[in-house]
C-alpha cells in the first residue's frame, strides 16, 4: 500500500514514523517534506497548499491513501478534490474545514449550538472595532479571522496594547487579509488543553488529551507562537471532564454540522480554557495539533494505518485507540527571530542518526538537506521527543534528546511540562 503524507512539519514527520510502524509496511511519500521526513519517505517537491499538484501526484504515482496533516489544503478544498476522483484522503472536506478557517463561522456555530466559548463581536471596520474595544476594557483578545499560521491572535493585558493590536490586524494588516474582519474576544482565564478526536461524522473517538505550550518564553511569557512544546497526557483533563467535554462540545459541533448537512470526518481539535473544573472553547482545528501530535503518536499503540482507514470508512464505532500508559514530553527547538522572521539556513549539528529506539524520537521540521548537511528552513526547527516512566521522566529524557542537536541561534522551553508536575506532585 502507498500512502502519501501532506506537510513538511514535525506533526508529519511523526505521522511517517508511526506509519513507517505500521504492520501493514506501507510504502510512504511525503510532499514537501523536510530533511526528517526523508529518511522515512519519498520527498515529492510540491507544496502543500497545491491543491492541482497533490492529485496530479496521487494519481501519478497510484497513491491508495493520502493523509493531510496542515489546514491550509483542507481549507483549500483539497479532501473534496481527491473524493471527486474517488481518491481516499483523511481530513475534512472544505465547508468542515472552515471551523477553523474562519472563526466567525466557528463562533456562530457554537452561539447556535449552545456551546460554551468567550464572548466575542466581529468587525470589519476598524473605527467600529475600537469604539467596542473602549467599552469592554481590558484584558482582552482580539483574533484576525482568517487564517494566520497560529499567530494571529493577540492576547492584551491593556487597553493601549489592545488599541495598537487593531491598528496593526486591521489598518497595517501584518496578518494579511486574514485581518479583514477581527474577532474581539472576552479574556477567559484558566489552563489551557489540547482536545482531540477521531470522528467519521456519526462516532466521536477521544484520543489521549495533551497540553500546548504556546507562549514563546518560559514562564508562558511573550509572544504566541505555533506551539513550543507538549507533552500527554494531561493531568488537568480528569474523567469527569472528559465526558463533560464530549457531551457538551465535540459531540455537539460533530453533530451540529452534521444536521448542515455538513459530515466531519478526520481529527477534529478542540482548544480548550479549563478554569474551575469546566471547559470553555477557545478555537478549533481541523488537523492534529503540533507539537502535540508528536507527543500523541509517541504514545499511540494501535496501528496509524487503521484507525485512518476507518475514519475515511466510517466504520470508528468498532474501533479503540490503544496508548501507551506512559507519559511523553516534547520540547520544539526553533530558530534565531521565531515567532518573527526566523533565521535561515545554519547547519544543525546532530540532526540525523539519533535516537534510534521508539521511546525516544528527534522530528524534524523547519529543515532541509543542501549537498550533505542539515540545515535550519524556518521557525519550528524540531520537536525532541520521548516517553517516560512518570512525567519528571519523560521530560528529562526528552531534554537529554535536545542535548543531542545543535545550531546558531538555538532556543527552547526549559519548562516544558511545568503544569503537569505541578498537578501531579512531581519534582523535576
Ligand atoms: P487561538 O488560535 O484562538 O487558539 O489563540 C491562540 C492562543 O491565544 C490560545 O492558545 C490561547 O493561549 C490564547 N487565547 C486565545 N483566545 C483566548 C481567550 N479568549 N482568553 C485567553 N487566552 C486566549
Ligand atoms: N499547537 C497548536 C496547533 O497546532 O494549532
Amino acid at each position: 500500500m502507498r500512502i502519501l503524507v501532506i506537510g513538511g512539519g514535525g506533526r508529519e514527520h511523526a505521522l511517517l514514523w508511526k506509519l513507517a510502524q505500521s504492520a501493514r509496511q506501507p510504502e510512504l511519500l511525503c510532499a514537501p517534506g523536510n530533511a526528517g521526513t526523508a529518511e522515512l519517505a519519498e520527498t515529492c517537491a510540491v507544496a502543500a497548499d497545491d491543491v492541482a499538484g497533490l492529485l496530479a501526484l496521487a494519481e501519478a504515482r497510484a497513491v491508495d491513501l493520502t493523509i493531510v496533516g496542515p489546514e491550509l489544503p483542507l481549507t483549500a478544498g483539497i479532501v473534496d478534490a481527491f473524493e471527486a476522483k474517488g481518491r481516499r484522503i483523511f481530513g475534512p472536506n472544505r465547508r468542515a474545514a472552515e471551523l477553523e478557517g474562519s472563526k466567525a463561522f466557528m463562533k456562530a456555530l457554537l452561539a447556535r449550538l449552545g456551546v460554551p466559548t468567550a464572548a466575542h463581536r466581529t468587525f470589519r471596520e476598524h473605527a467600529d472595532a475600537v469604539r467596542y474595544l473602549e467599552t469592554i476594557g481590558a484584558p482582552v483578545v482580539l483574533k484576525a479571522d482568517g487564517l494566520a499560521a497560529g499567530k494571529g491572535v493577540l492576547v492584551c493585558d491593556d487597553l493601549a496594547s489592545a488599541r495598537a493590536g487593531l491598528e496593526e490586524i486591521m489598518v497595517r494588516r501584518v496578518f494579511g487579509a486574514a485581518g479583514a474582519q477581527v474577532v474581539i474576544e472576552e479574556f477567559l482565564p484558566g489552563e489551557e488543553l489540547s482536545f482531540m478526536a477521531l470522528t467519521d461524522g456519526a462516532t466521536v473517538l477521544p484520543l489521549a488529551s495533551s497540553q500546548d505550550h504556546k507562549r514563546v518564553g518560559d514562564g508562558d511569557t511573550g509572544p504566541n507562537t505555533g506551539g513550543m512544546g507538549a507533552y500527554s497526557p494531561a493531568p488537568v483533563l480528569t474523567p469527569a471532564l472528559e465526558a463533560e467535554v464530549m457531551e457538551t462540545i465535540v459531540r455537539p459541533v460533530v453533530a451540529g454540522l452534521a444536521a448542515a448537512g455538513i459530515v466531519y470526518r478526520g481529527v477534529l481539535y478542540a482548544g480548550l480554557m479549563i478554569a474551575n473544573g469546566r471547559a470553555k472553547v477557545l478555537e478549533f482545528n481541523v488537523r492534529f495539533g503540533d507539537p502535540e501530535c508528536q507527543v500523541l503518536m509517541m504514545r499511540l499503540r494501535s496501528d496509524l494505518v487503521d484507525l485512518v482507514e476507518a475514519t475515511i470508512a466510517g466504520r470508528l464505532a468498532g474501533c479503540r485507540p490503544e496508548w501507551d500508559p506512559r507519559p511523553a514530553a516534547g520540547v520544539v527547538l526553533a530558530a534565531e527571530g521565531y515567532p518573527g522572521d526566523p533565521a535561515k539556513g545554519d547547519p544543525i549539528a546532530g540532526a540525523v542518526g539519533q535516537p534510534a529506539s521508539i521511546e525516544r524520537a528527534l522530528f524534524h521540521a523547519g529543515t532541509a538537506r543542501i549537498g550533505g548537511e542539515v540545515v535550519t528552513s524556518g521557525g519550528r526547527v524540531l520537536t525532541a521527543c520521548a516517553l517516560g516512566a512518570d512525567f519528571a521522566n519523560a521530560i528529562a529524557n526528552a531534554y537529554e534528546v535536545v542535548a543531542g542537536v545543535g545550531f546558531r541561534g538555538m532556543h527552547y522551553r526549559k519548562d516544558i511540562g511545568h503544569r503537569a508536575l505541578a498537578r501531579v506532585g512531581e519534582a523535576r
